[in-house]
C-alpha cells in the first residue's frame, strides 16, 4: 500500500540524511555581510549604560561606540545604524537639536568615519528623540503632525548628517513626500552619493516599546503614531508606499518590524526587485531575549532561524540588535 505510485523511489529524506547534501540544497545562507547593527549613543563621559527594556544592549558614548565599531569591522558587518539618546534639556517642541551640526549624531559620524572609513554609517532621520512630545514630526495647534513643516526640518537634519559624513540617511518618520524632498536637497548640496534607506512600510507597531525607552521618548510620547505609521492590517498599502519611495529616489527599501511582516518583505521584493532591508525591532529582540533568559528557547538556534527566515522572505539586509552575536555564530 502506498500514498503515491512513486513511493518508495521518491524520498525527500534522502537529501536530508547528511550535512553534505543538506548543504548542497540549502537555498538561503545568512552572512555577516547581510547585517546592520543598530547602536544607541549618548553624550558624556560614561562609556556605556544598560537599557533595562533590552537586556544585553547598552547605550554608548562616542568612545564606547568606537569599540563597537571595531568589533563590527572585525566581524565583517558592513554598517552601523545610529540612534541618539538626547539629553532631555535639549528636547523642544520644534526639535531644534535635530539639525545641530555639532550635535551628538554629527559628532559620532565624524569620529566613526575618521577611525573606520570603510564601515558604512547609517543615520536615522526623524524627530522623535529630539521633540518634547516624542512624536516624529512637528505638532500643530490642533494636535496633528504637520507633514510639510516636518519635512523642512527633516531636510535640515539629513543635510547635517550628510555633511558630517553619513553614508546613508534613513528617514523613519513616515511623512508623505520626504524621500523626494530629501533627495533633491542632498543633490542640491553636492551630496549625490549619500544613499537613502527608506523606511517604506513602517507599521504603527507595539513592538517599538523597548526602543522608545532606549532613546528616551517613551515618557514624553503623547498619543500614538497611527496618523503616519501604517495600519498592521494592510498589505496593498505597503506596496503603494514603497512604490512612491522608489519613484522619489530611494536607494533601498525597508520593512519594519520584521517577524510579523514576512509577507510584506516578500511582496515588496517581488514587486520592485529593489535592494530591500528588514528591521528586526526592539520588541522582537526583547521577546527572544526574555524567552532565552527564562530557559524557554535556545538562543543561537532561535535567532539564526528568524534571521534566515528574513532572507528567505526576500530581505537583502537585516537590522538586528543580535548582529554581533549572529555574525560570530555564522562565522564559527
Ligand atoms: C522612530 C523610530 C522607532 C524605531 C526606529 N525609529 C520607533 C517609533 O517609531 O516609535 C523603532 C526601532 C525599534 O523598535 O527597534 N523614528
Amino acid at each position: 500500500m502506498s500514498f503515491d505510485t512513486n513511493f518508495p523511489t521518491k524520498r525527500l529524506r534522502r537529501m536530508r540524511r547528511d550535512e553534505f547534501s543538506r548543504a548542497l540544497m540549502r537555498e538561503n545562507v545568512l552572512m555577516p555581510e547581510d547585517l546592520i547593527y543598530p547602536v544607541f549613543i549618548m553624550d558624556g563621559k560614561k562609556k556605556s549604560e544598560p537599557i533595562s527594556s533590552m537586556p544585553g544592549i547598552n547605550r554608548h558614548n562616542i568612545e564606547g561606540l568606537l569599540k563597537i565599531a571595531e568589533q563590527a569591522v572585525s566581524l565583517h558587518i558592513p554598517a552601523l545604524a545610529l540612534f541618539p539618546y538626547i539629553d532631555p534639556d535639549l528636547k523642544t517642541e520644534e526639535a531644534t537639536e535635530a539639525w545641530n551640526p555639532d550635535g551628538l549624531i554629527p559628532k559620532a559620524v565624524r569620529s566613526l568615519k575618521s577611525t573606520f572609513p570603510e564601515l558604512g554609517v547609517i543615520t536615522d532621520v526623524a524627530l522623535d528623540p529630539y521633540t518634547s512630545h516624542g512624536q516624529d514630526g512637528l505638532v500643530d495647534s490642533s494636535g496633528h503632525i504637520n507633514n510639510d513643516e516636518t519635512i523642512k526640518i527633516l531636510i535640515k537634519q539629513a543635510l547635517s548628517h550628510a555633511a558630517s559624513g553619513a553614508d546613508m540617511v534613513a528617514p523613519s518618520d513616515m511623512m508623505d513626500g520626504r524621500i523626494g524632498a530629501i533627495r533633491l536637497a542632498l543633490d542640491a548640496h553636492n551630496q549625490q552619493h549619500t544613499r537613502i534607506l527608506a523606511y517604506s512600510a513602517k507599521y504603527a507597531s507595539a513592538f517599538y516599546a523597548p526602543f522608545r525607552e532606549a532613546v528616551g521618548s517613551a515618557k514624553n510620547l503623547r498619543g500614538n503614531k497611527k496618523t503616519y505609521q501604517m495600519d498592521p492590517a494592510n498589505s496593498n498599502e505597503a506596496l503603494w508606499e514603497a512604490g512612491l519611495d522608489v519613484h522619489e529616489g530611494a536607494d533601498m527599501l525597508m520593512i519594519k518590524p520584521g517577524m510579523p511582516y514576512l509577507d510584506i518583505i516578500w511582496r515588496v521584493k517581488q514587486t520592485f526587485s529593489m535592494p530591500t532591508a528588514v528591521y528586526q525591532v526592539s520588541g522582537e529582540y526583547a521577546m527572544l531575549k526574555s524567552a532565552v533568559q527564562q530557559g524557554m528557547l535556545p538562543e543561537k538556534e532561535a535567532v539564526l532561524e528568524v534571521l534566515t527566515g528574513f532572507k528567505r522572505a526576500g530581505a537583502d539586509a537585516i537590522l538586528t540588535y543580535y548582529a554581533l552575536e549572529a555574525a560570530s555564530w555564522v562565522r564559527s
